[in-house]
Protein backbone atom coordinates (compact mmCIF):
# COMPACT_ATOMS: atom_id res chain seq x y z
CA UNK A 1 0.00 0.00 0.00
CA UNK A 2 1.36 3.23 -1.27
CA UNK A 3 1.32 5.77 1.55
CA UNK A 4 1.72 9.58 1.55
CA UNK A 5 2.31 12.44 4.13
CA UNK A 6 0.39 15.79 3.51
CA UNK A 7 0.24 19.16 4.87
CA UNK A 8 -2.77 20.55 5.76
CA UNK A 9 -3.06 24.71 5.98
CA UNK A 10 -6.68 25.36 6.30
CA UNK A 11 -5.93 28.94 6.99
CA UNK A 12 -8.46 31.69 7.42
CA UNK A 13 -11.98 32.61 6.26
CA UNK A 14 -13.43 29.54 4.93
CA UNK A 15 -10.56 27.89 4.19
CA UNK A 16 -11.08 25.68 7.24
CA UNK A 17 -14.86 24.99 6.14
CA UNK A 18 -13.84 23.69 2.47
CA UNK A 19 -10.63 21.86 3.86
CA UNK A 20 -12.36 19.56 5.82
CA UNK A 21 -14.67 18.97 2.85
CA UNK A 22 -11.53 17.45 0.59
CA UNK A 23 -10.17 15.86 3.46
CA UNK A 24 -13.28 14.10 4.02
CA UNK A 25 -13.36 13.20 0.15
CA UNK A 26 -9.51 12.28 0.32
CA UNK A 27 -10.28 9.48 3.55
CA UNK A 28 -13.20 8.37 0.88
CA UNK A 29 -10.59 8.10 -1.90
CA UNK A 30 -8.16 6.12 0.54
CA UNK A 31 -10.60 3.54 1.45
CA UNK A 32 -11.42 2.80 -1.85
CA UNK A 33 -8.03 2.59 -3.69
CA UNK A 34 -6.22 1.61 -1.06
CA UNK A 35 -3.71 3.87 -0.29
CA UNK A 36 -2.84 5.34 3.00
CA UNK A 37 -2.75 9.29 3.89
CA UNK A 38 -1.76 10.74 6.78
CA UNK A 39 -2.71 14.05 7.81
CA UNK A 40 -0.37 17.19 9.20
CA UNK A 41 -2.09 20.35 10.43
CA UNK A 42 -0.39 23.84 10.24
CA UNK A 43 -1.93 27.05 10.86
CA UNK A 44 -0.49 29.64 8.70
CA UNK A 45 -3.67 32.49 9.42
CA UNK A 46 -3.59 35.74 9.77
CA UNK A 47 -5.52 34.71 13.11
CA UNK A 48 -1.88 33.47 14.04
CA UNK A 49 0.00 36.10 12.70
CA UNK A 50 -2.20 38.56 14.92
CA UNK A 51 -1.78 36.18 18.25
CA UNK A 52 1.90 35.96 17.14
CA UNK A 53 3.57 38.52 15.22
CA UNK A 54 4.64 35.47 12.78
CA UNK A 55 4.03 34.65 9.46
CA UNK A 56 6.05 31.70 7.87
CA UNK A 57 8.78 30.58 9.84
CA UNK A 58 11.88 28.47 9.67
CA UNK A 59 9.61 25.91 11.79
CA UNK A 60 6.95 25.68 9.65
CA UNK A 61 9.19 25.57 6.43
CA UNK A 62 11.09 22.33 7.84
CA UNK A 63 7.91 20.95 8.59
CA UNK A 64 6.58 21.34 5.00
CA UNK A 65 9.20 19.90 4.21
CA UNK A 66 8.88 16.61 5.68
CA UNK A 67 5.62 16.01 3.56
CA UNK A 68 5.03 15.21 0.02
CA UNK A 69 2.44 17.52 -0.73
CA UNK A 70 0.73 20.16 0.85
CA UNK A 71 -3.00 21.08 0.62
CA UNK A 72 -3.95 25.25 1.25
CA UNK A 73 -7.06 26.59 2.00
CA UNK A 74 -6.92 30.58 2.23
CA UNK A 75 -5.33 33.25 3.65
CA UNK A 76 -6.23 36.53 4.75
CA UNK A 77 -8.10 38.35 7.45
CA UNK A 78 -10.10 41.54 7.76
CA UNK A 79 -7.78 42.92 10.91
CA UNK A 80 -4.50 42.69 8.68
CA UNK A 81 -3.50 44.83 6.84
CA UNK A 82 -3.65 43.68 2.85
CA UNK A 83 -0.81 42.28 1.17
CA UNK A 84 1.61 41.26 4.80
CA UNK A 85 -0.03 37.80 4.67
CA UNK A 86 -0.77 37.18 0.78
CA UNK A 87 3.48 38.59 0.34
CA UNK A 88 4.76 36.93 3.45
CA UNK A 89 2.64 33.55 3.85
CA UNK A 90 1.29 32.40 -0.07
CA UNK A 91 3.75 34.18 -2.42
CA UNK A 92 6.91 33.27 0.33
CA UNK A 93 5.93 29.45 0.22
CA UNK A 94 5.58 29.68 -3.76
CA UNK A 95 9.13 30.93 -3.24
CA UNK A 96 10.68 29.25 -0.56
CA UNK A 97 9.52 25.87 -1.89
CA UNK A 98 10.27 26.89 -5.61
CA UNK A 99 6.72 26.07 -6.87
CA UNK A 100 7.88 27.38 -10.32
CA UNK A 101 4.28 26.56 -11.90
CA UNK A 102 0.89 27.24 -11.12
CA UNK A 103 -1.13 24.96 -13.14
CA UNK A 104 -4.63 26.07 -13.39
CA UNK A 105 -7.54 24.06 -15.33
CA UNK A 106 -9.52 25.86 -16.91
CA UNK A 107 -13.00 22.69 -17.27
CA UNK A 108 -16.60 23.45 -18.18
CA UNK A 109 -17.96 20.84 -16.30
CA UNK A 110 -20.85 18.88 -18.22
CA UNK A 111 -24.79 20.66 -17.03
CA UNK A 112 -22.58 23.32 -15.14
CA UNK A 113 -24.04 27.06 -16.97
CA UNK A 114 -21.57 29.34 -18.22
CA UNK A 115 -22.02 32.86 -17.69
CA UNK A 116 -21.05 32.76 -21.50
CA UNK A 117 -24.34 32.23 -23.59
CA UNK A 118 -24.52 29.17 -25.52
CA UNK A 119 -21.08 27.66 -25.02
CA UNK A 120 -21.33 24.02 -23.77
CA UNK A 121 -18.78 21.60 -21.71
CA UNK A 122 -17.14 20.70 -25.10
CA UNK A 123 -16.07 24.62 -25.89
CA UNK A 124 -14.08 24.94 -22.08
CA UNK A 125 -11.36 22.65 -21.27
CA UNK A 126 -8.23 24.17 -21.13
CA UNK A 127 -5.08 24.32 -18.66
CA UNK A 128 -3.45 27.69 -18.09
CA UNK A 129 0.37 27.39 -17.01
CA UNK A 130 1.39 30.27 -15.16
CA UNK A 131 4.91 30.87 -13.99
CA UNK A 132 5.06 30.98 -10.51
CA UNK A 133 8.35 32.71 -9.38
CA UNK A 134 9.09 35.59 -11.06
CA UNK A 135 7.97 38.12 -13.22
CA UNK A 136 6.13 40.93 -11.39
CA UNK A 137 5.67 39.14 -8.64
CA UNK A 138 9.34 39.47 -7.76
CA UNK A 139 9.24 41.91 -5.36
CA UNK A 140 12.08 44.33 -7.62
CA UNK A 141 11.32 47.93 -7.76
CA UNK A 142 12.26 51.80 -6.24
CA UNK A 143 10.85 54.90 -5.49
CA UNK A 144 12.31 57.88 -6.21
CA UNK A 145 11.56 61.07 -4.51
CA UNK A 146 8.84 59.52 -2.71
CA UNK A 147 6.03 61.72 -1.71
CA UNK A 148 6.91 64.74 -3.89
CA UNK A 149 5.54 65.70 -6.75
CA UNK A 150 8.33 64.53 -9.01
CA UNK A 151 7.84 60.99 -7.47
CA UNK A 152 8.01 57.82 -9.54
CA UNK A 153 7.42 53.88 -8.93
CA UNK A 154 9.06 51.83 -10.55
CA UNK A 155 8.12 48.03 -10.44
CA UNK A 156 10.35 45.45 -12.53
CA UNK A 157 9.35 42.44 -14.31
CA UNK A 158 12.27 39.92 -13.83
CA UNK A 159 12.22 37.27 -16.20
CA UNK A 160 15.45 34.82 -15.90
CA UNK A 161 16.42 32.27 -18.57
CA UNK A 162 16.21 29.76 -16.65
CA UNK A 163 12.75 30.68 -15.09
CA UNK A 164 11.22 31.19 -18.54
CA UNK A 165 12.90 27.94 -20.04
CA UNK A 166 11.43 25.96 -17.02
CA UNK A 167 8.06 26.82 -17.30
CA UNK A 168 7.95 26.69 -21.40
CA UNK A 169 9.54 22.95 -21.19
CA UNK A 170 6.70 22.19 -18.43
CA UNK A 171 3.71 23.34 -20.17
CA UNK A 172 5.11 21.69 -23.73
CA UNK A 173 5.16 18.51 -21.76
CA UNK A 174 1.71 19.12 -20.30
CA UNK A 175 0.66 20.20 -24.10
CA UNK A 176 2.50 16.71 -24.90
CA UNK A 177 0.46 14.85 -22.83
CA UNK A 178 -2.84 15.45 -23.63
CA UNK A 179 -5.20 14.82 -26.79
CA UNK A 180 -5.72 18.66 -27.67
CA UNK A 181 -1.62 19.03 -28.23
CA UNK A 182 -1.59 22.53 -28.81
CA UNK A 183 -0.06 25.30 -26.70
CA UNK A 184 -0.74 29.23 -26.64
CA UNK A 185 2.09 31.47 -25.19
CA UNK A 186 -0.23 34.58 -23.86
CA UNK A 187 2.24 37.79 -23.42
CA UNK A 188 2.44 41.44 -24.84
CA UNK A 189 5.33 41.26 -27.14
CA UNK A 190 4.01 44.21 -29.25
CA UNK A 191 4.71 46.49 -26.12
CA UNK A 192 6.82 44.65 -23.40
CA UNK A 193 10.09 44.16 -25.85
CA UNK A 194 12.52 42.78 -23.50
CA UNK A 195 10.46 40.13 -21.09
CA UNK A 196 8.63 38.39 -24.52
CA UNK A 197 11.23 38.83 -26.38
CA UNK A 198 12.78 36.44 -24.25
CA UNK A 199 9.98 34.57 -23.96
CA UNK A 200 9.37 34.21 -26.88
CA UNK A 201 12.45 33.31 -28.13
CA UNK A 202 12.94 30.20 -25.49
CA UNK A 203 9.04 29.26 -26.75
CA UNK A 204 10.05 29.15 -30.30
CA UNK A 205 13.47 27.11 -29.43
CA UNK A 206 11.45 24.50 -26.82
CA UNK A 207 8.96 24.20 -29.11
CA UNK A 208 11.43 22.54 -32.42
CA UNK A 209 11.87 19.73 -29.34
CA UNK A 210 8.18 18.93 -29.40
CA UNK A 211 7.13 18.48 -32.81
CA UNK A 212 4.26 16.67 -32.29
CA UNK A 213 2.99 19.50 -30.22
CA UNK A 214 1.21 22.64 -32.35
CA UNK A 215 2.02 26.28 -31.62
CA UNK A 216 -0.02 30.00 -31.58
CA UNK A 217 0.70 33.07 -29.87
CA UNK A 218 -1.81 35.44 -28.26
CA UNK A 219 -1.26 38.78 -26.56
CA UNK A 220 -2.65 38.55 -23.61
CA UNK A 221 -5.53 41.07 -24.64
CA UNK A 222 -6.81 39.27 -27.47
CA UNK A 223 -6.71 36.21 -25.21
CA UNK A 224 -8.91 37.56 -22.87
CA UNK A 225 -11.39 38.17 -25.74
CA UNK A 226 -10.65 35.24 -27.43
CA UNK A 227 -11.75 33.27 -23.66
CA UNK A 228 -15.23 34.77 -23.97
CA UNK A 229 -15.20 34.62 -28.03
CA UNK A 230 -13.87 31.46 -28.72
CA UNK A 231 -12.36 29.51 -25.66
CA UNK A 232 -12.34 26.05 -27.62
CA UNK A 233 -9.21 27.13 -29.40
CA UNK A 234 -7.00 26.77 -25.69
CA UNK A 235 -5.93 23.81 -24.99
CA UNK A 236 -3.14 25.04 -22.81
CA UNK A 237 -2.04 28.20 -22.56
CA UNK A 238 1.48 29.27 -20.58
CA UNK A 239 2.47 33.17 -19.70
CA UNK A 240 3.99 35.05 -17.21
CA UNK A 241 3.15 35.77 -13.61
CA UNK A 242 1.14 38.67 -13.69
CA UNK A 243 -1.17 37.69 -17.23
CA UNK A 244 -1.84 34.34 -15.46
CA UNK A 245 -3.08 35.78 -12.14
CA UNK A 246 -5.17 37.88 -14.56
CA UNK A 247 -6.40 35.78 -16.68
CA UNK A 248 -6.69 32.55 -14.18
CA UNK A 249 -9.56 34.85 -13.10
CA UNK A 250 -11.39 35.15 -15.96
CA UNK A 251 -10.88 31.81 -16.48
CA UNK A 252 -12.38 30.52 -13.37
CA UNK A 253 -15.36 32.85 -14.08
CA UNK A 254 -16.16 31.05 -17.64
CA UNK A 255 -16.22 28.07 -15.93
CA UNK A 256 -18.91 28.64 -13.34
CA UNK A 257 -17.05 30.68 -10.82
CA UNK A 258 -14.44 30.44 -7.74
CA UNK A 259 -16.34 27.99 -6.37
CA UNK A 260 -15.12 25.30 -8.58
CA UNK A 261 -11.85 26.79 -9.58
CA UNK A 262 -8.91 24.52 -8.11
CA UNK A 263 -4.95 25.28 -8.97
CA UNK A 264 -2.00 23.51 -8.33
CA UNK A 265 1.72 25.49 -7.41
CA UNK A 266 4.27 22.77 -8.57
CA UNK A 267 7.58 22.39 -7.61
CA UNK A 268 8.17 18.98 -9.91
CA UNK A 269 10.92 17.82 -7.98
CA UNK A 270 9.77 19.03 -3.92
CA UNK A 271 6.56 19.68 -2.10
CA UNK A 272 3.94 20.86 -4.26
CA UNK A 273 1.15 22.94 -2.78
CA UNK A 274 -2.69 22.75 -3.70
CA UNK A 275 -5.18 25.11 -3.29
CA UNK A 276 -8.67 26.46 -4.02
CA UNK A 277 -8.13 29.95 -5.85
CA UNK A 278 -11.05 31.47 -4.43
CA UNK A 279 -9.19 33.16 -1.02
CA UNK A 280 -11.23 33.32 2.34
CA UNK A 281 -14.66 34.58 0.84
CA UNK A 282 -15.33 37.32 3.24
CA UNK A 283 -18.84 36.88 4.53
CA UNK A 284 -19.90 33.50 4.08
CA UNK A 285 -17.60 32.11 6.95
CA UNK A 286 -19.01 29.75 9.06
CA UNK A 287 -22.00 29.79 6.89
CA UNK A 288 -22.29 26.44 5.57
CA UNK A 289 -22.61 28.36 2.05
CA UNK A 290 -18.93 27.98 0.98
CA UNK A 291 -18.69 25.51 -2.28
CA UNK A 292 -16.22 23.08 -1.53
CA UNK A 293 -15.73 21.56 -5.24
CA UNK A 294 -12.76 24.12 -5.59
CA UNK A 295 -11.05 22.51 -2.54
CA UNK A 296 -12.01 19.09 -3.73
CA UNK A 297 -10.55 19.85 -7.16
CA UNK A 298 -7.36 20.82 -5.68
CA UNK A 299 -7.41 17.21 -3.60
CA UNK A 300 -7.51 15.01 -6.89
CA UNK A 301 -4.79 17.53 -8.91
CA UNK A 302 -2.59 16.50 -5.40
CA UNK A 303 -3.45 12.74 -5.46
CA UNK A 304 -2.70 13.08 -9.53
CA UNK A 305 0.75 14.47 -8.59
CA UNK A 306 1.24 12.05 -5.88
CA UNK A 307 1.03 9.33 -8.76
CA UNK A 308 -2.70 8.43 -7.55
CA UNK A 309 -3.97 8.63 -10.76
CA UNK A 310 -7.37 5.78 -10.04
CA UNK A 311 -8.26 8.02 -7.02
CA UNK A 312 -7.38 11.41 -8.58
CA UNK A 313 -10.11 10.57 -11.97
CA UNK A 314 -12.75 9.53 -9.99
CA UNK A 315 -12.70 12.68 -7.46
CA UNK A 316 -12.41 14.61 -10.36
CA UNK A 317 -15.52 12.74 -12.07
CA UNK A 318 -17.42 12.98 -8.99
CA UNK A 319 -16.95 16.75 -8.51
CA UNK A 320 -18.22 16.98 -12.55
CA UNK A 321 -21.50 15.09 -11.44
CA UNK A 322 -21.99 17.06 -8.54
CA UNK A 323 -21.16 20.51 -10.09
CA UNK A 324 -23.47 19.54 -12.89
CA UNK A 325 -26.36 18.71 -10.91
CA UNK A 326 -26.13 22.04 -8.49
CA UNK A 327 -28.26 24.88 -9.56
CA UNK A 328 -25.36 27.19 -9.24
CA UNK A 329 -21.65 26.78 -8.11
CA UNK A 330 -21.79 30.44 -6.46
CA UNK A 331 -21.44 31.01 -2.34
CA UNK A 332 -24.86 30.80 -0.88
CA UNK A 333 -26.73 29.95 -4.23
CA UNK A 334 -25.61 26.04 -4.19
CA UNK A 335 -29.14 24.99 -2.77
CA UNK A 336 -26.90 22.50 -1.03
CA UNK A 337 -25.00 23.38 2.26
CA UNK A 338 -20.58 23.21 1.95
CA UNK A 339 -20.81 19.65 3.99
CA UNK A 340 -24.22 18.37 2.02
CA UNK A 341 -22.04 18.84 -1.09
CA UNK A 342 -19.12 17.47 0.32
CA UNK A 343 -20.91 14.54 1.51
CA UNK A 344 -21.97 13.72 -2.19
CA UNK A 345 -18.60 13.68 -3.60
CA UNK A 346 -17.31 11.28 -0.95
CA UNK A 347 -20.26 9.20 -1.50
CA UNK A 348 -19.90 9.05 -4.90
CA UNK A 349 -16.36 8.17 -4.80
CA UNK A 350 -17.29 5.82 -2.03
CA UNK A 351 -19.15 3.46 -4.59
CA UNK A 352 -16.21 3.95 -6.85
CA UNK A 353 -15.15 0.31 -8.34
CA UNK A 354 -11.10 0.75 -7.84
CA UNK A 355 -9.35 -0.63 -11.24
CA UNK A 356 -7.94 -4.04 -10.15
CA UNK A 357 -4.22 -2.42 -10.56
CA UNK A 358 -4.55 0.53 -8.48
CA UNK A 359 -5.19 -2.70 -5.38
C1 LIG B 1 -3.74 34.00 -6.61
C2 LIG B 1 -3.90 35.19 -5.72
C3 LIG B 1 -2.53 35.63 -5.22
C4 LIG B 1 -1.69 36.00 -6.44
C5 LIG B 1 -2.56 36.79 -4.21
C6 LIG B 1 -3.45 36.47 -3.03
C7 LIG B 1 -1.18 37.17 -3.76
O1 LIG B 1 -4.56 36.21 -6.37
O2 LIG B 1 -3.29 32.94 -6.12
O3 LIG B 1 -4.06 34.09 -7.80
O4 LIG B 1 -1.72 37.15 -6.88
O5 LIG B 1 -1.00 35.12 -6.93
MN1 LIG C 1 -5.24 35.70 -8.35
Amino acid sequence: MSGHRVAVVPGDGTGPEVIAEAVKVLKAAADVFGFSMEYGDLDLSGERYLRTGQTLTAGDLDFLQQHDAILFGAIGHPEVKPGILEQEVLLRLRRELDQYINLRPVKLHQGVTSPLAGVTAEDVDFVVVRENSEGLYSGEGEFTAKGSAFEVAVQKSVNTRFGVERCVRYAFELASSRPGRHLTLCGKTNVLTYAWDLWQRVFDEVSSDYPDVTTAYAHVDAACLWMVEDPARFDVIVTDNMFGDIITDLGAAIQGGLGIASGANLNPSGVSMFEPIGGTAPGFEGTGKINPLAAIGAAAMMLDFLGERAASQAIESAVGQVAGSLPSLRAGEMGSTTTEVGDRVAHLVSKEEPAEATR
